[in-house]
Parts: structure tokens; sequence; C-alpha cells
């Protein structure tokens, strides 16, 4: 059985296999036919349990351009209202004959369970769960990172040895921060947490990175800085930050953006709120590749679903999560 469930998952080859195959990938949209017929005749799921518009549409159009059949179910309108659980609408996917299962669910572990279960024989790729991992974002992060930082031909091959990527804000509610630092650290970038301390976990001194509270000193070090959004949906709203307090000490606008050496990126997973995190003169600066990321989504997908479902190259074997 193949999966993608957790950055954590892969090895420094998986990470690089799957980066120099999107890489190949990207080429596809450069041709006049954008198509590849490598999933023709297989099934993928996507299943939604929480919004999404980046992830979404862009695993769909990563599945359009492998040729594969599509269903899109969003637990918003479907039986999930009246109750249905995760088995029974799995295993009506099942009866269906799914090849592959993209899954996004608020529930941390939800397509570990749905992967391991027993419930379906089809791959699952976790696209987002709760406050977990969402592997892909962490994929297409790094590959946004090797292309600006080391060179889209010069870069195959190549991991993120010696990178410093600074990754600031609200760090304990988010599965992208997660997966950035596990998939960064695999691939050798060095990793600094910039946020307040109500908004890191418990736990974080075992994380393979270091934690600063101070965002000024840490800007001319670093050679990607990726800001986070404040998840307010995921707290008690006792515990929302003010926005100017928050913005004051850990947003980035253009004096901020001005302390960063002169190469270096910033990079957002999306989606970005003006005036918090990142101001609109930053968010629309050439330096920020938060659209690039999302243009780069759909190649590190097709490349992971090509991986995982069709291609002929050895499997992102997810021998970690087996071993688990
Ligand atoms: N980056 C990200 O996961 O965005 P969406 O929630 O829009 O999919």
């Amino acid at each position: 059985q193949r999966h993608l469930i957790s950055a954590a998952d892969l090895t420094r080859d998986d990470a690089v296999l799957i980066l120099d195959t999107a890489e190949e990938m990207s080429r596809v949209a450069d041709r006049p036919i954008k198509k590849l017929p490598t999933l023709r005749g297989r099934t993928v799921v996507n299943l939604f349990f929480e919004d999404s518009t980046r992830t979404r549409i862009s695993f769909e159009a990563a599945e359009k351009r492998l040729s594969a059949d599509v269903i899109n179910f969003s637990a918003k309108g479907s039986s999930v209202s009246k109750g249905e659980s995760l088995k029974d609408t799995a295993q009506t996917l099942e009866a269906m004959g799914v090849d592959a299962v993209v899954i996004r669910h608020g529930a941390s572990g939800a397509p570990y369970r749905l992967a391991n279960s027993g419930w379906i024989d089809a791959a699952v790729i976790n696209a987002g769960d709760g406050t977990h991992q969402h592997p892909t974002q962490a994929l297409l992060d790094a590959f946004t990172m090797r292309r600006r930082l080391v060179g889209r031909d010069a870069g195959l091959g190549h991991d993120l040895a010696g990178k410093r990527v600074t990754i600031v804000g609200d760090v304990l509610h988010s599965r992208v921060a997660r997966s950035n630092v596990d998939l960064l650290h695999t691939l050798g970038a060095e990793v600094t947490l910039v946020a307040p301390p109500t908004l890191l976990p418990v736990g974080i001194g075992t994380w393979p990175c270091e934690v600063s509270y101070d965002l000024d000193s840490t800007l001319p070090k670093s050679d990607a800085v990726m800001m986070l959004r404040v998840q307010r949906e995921r707290m008690n709203a006792a515990f929302f930050p003010t926005e100017r307090e928050y913005s004051r000490r850990y947003g980035l606008d253009g004096d901020r953006m001005a302390k960063m050496p002169e190469h270096a990126i910033v990079m957002h997973p999306g989606p970005m709120v003006r005036g918090m995190e990142i101001t609109a003169q930053v968010a629309d600066s050439e330096r920020c590749t938060a659209i690039e990321q999302v243009a780069n989504g759909v190649s590190i997908r097709m490349a992971v679903l090509y991986l995982l479902l069709g291609g002929n190259e050895p499997a992102l074997t997810n021998t970690r999560t087996e071993e688990k």
C-alpha cells in the first residue's frame, strides 16, 4: 500500500525524487497539449471535509493533467451533515472503485486512520489534517525554495543543505509549519521559528529547529521567510492577539523586508490576511512567492500522484509510517 500521510515519512531521497519529478511535470504546462495519459482509467476522489481554495483546485488540476477521472466530494452538501461517519463515507467511495483518495479533514490523524483502517484499498494522500500535517504544501514550498535559491536546472538532484529558513507566526495551529520543519530538516536546511510564546506548541524543544522571539534579528540571517496566518478559527476568542500588537511585533512590512538579504524570498502558504501577518506592499512585491507557490503546487501534486499511482520509479515507501 502506498500513501503520503506525513512529511516526516519521507526520506531525503524520496523528497528529492518528488522535487525532481515535479520539475519534469512543470514542463507539461509549457506544452501545447498540457496533458499526460499516465492516469487514464484511474479514479481519484478529492474528499474535502474542510474548506480549501488552493489545495483542492491544484489537486484537481494535477489529476486532470494526468488524465485521471476526478470525483470532487465536499462535506458541505453531503450526507456527512446527516451524521455519516468517515468509515461509511470511505466505504461508499470504495464501492465505486477509486484508486486514490485525497483527503482534507479537521481532525488530526484522519488520513492516517483512512490509510490504515482497512476500510479502503485506495492510496491516501493527506491534503491537510487538523493542526498535524500538510505534506504536499511542504513539498511545494521546498520546490519553490530550491528553484529560487539553488536554481531550476542546478537544483536537480539537490536538497536544501545550509539554506536558512525562518517561519513566522501561529506555529501552534499550523500544519504547514510542522510539515515544513520536518521536510526542511530532512533536506538539510536550518529552520528558525519566530512566534509569540502563546502561539508555540508544548514540546517545541524537541522539534529539529531553533526558536526565537525576535523577528528583526532573524531576518538578516534568512534565505527564505515564511509568514503564517493567525488561525482564529482554531482559537478560543479570549486568546486572539490584537491585530495591531501582533503585526507590530510579528508582521512583515516593507521596512522589515528591507532587513532581509537581497536574494532572500518571502513565502506564504495562503490564505493571506493582509494587514495582519503581511502588508499588501510585501504581499504584492516581486520578492513574495505566494502565487508562484500555488503554480508549483500543481507540479508537486502531479509528481506525487504519478509516483504513487502511475510511475515506474521507486515508490514513496512510507516505511516510517508503517514502523509506528
Ligand atoms: N495553503 C493551503 O492549504 O491553502 P488552502 O487552504 O486554500 O487549500
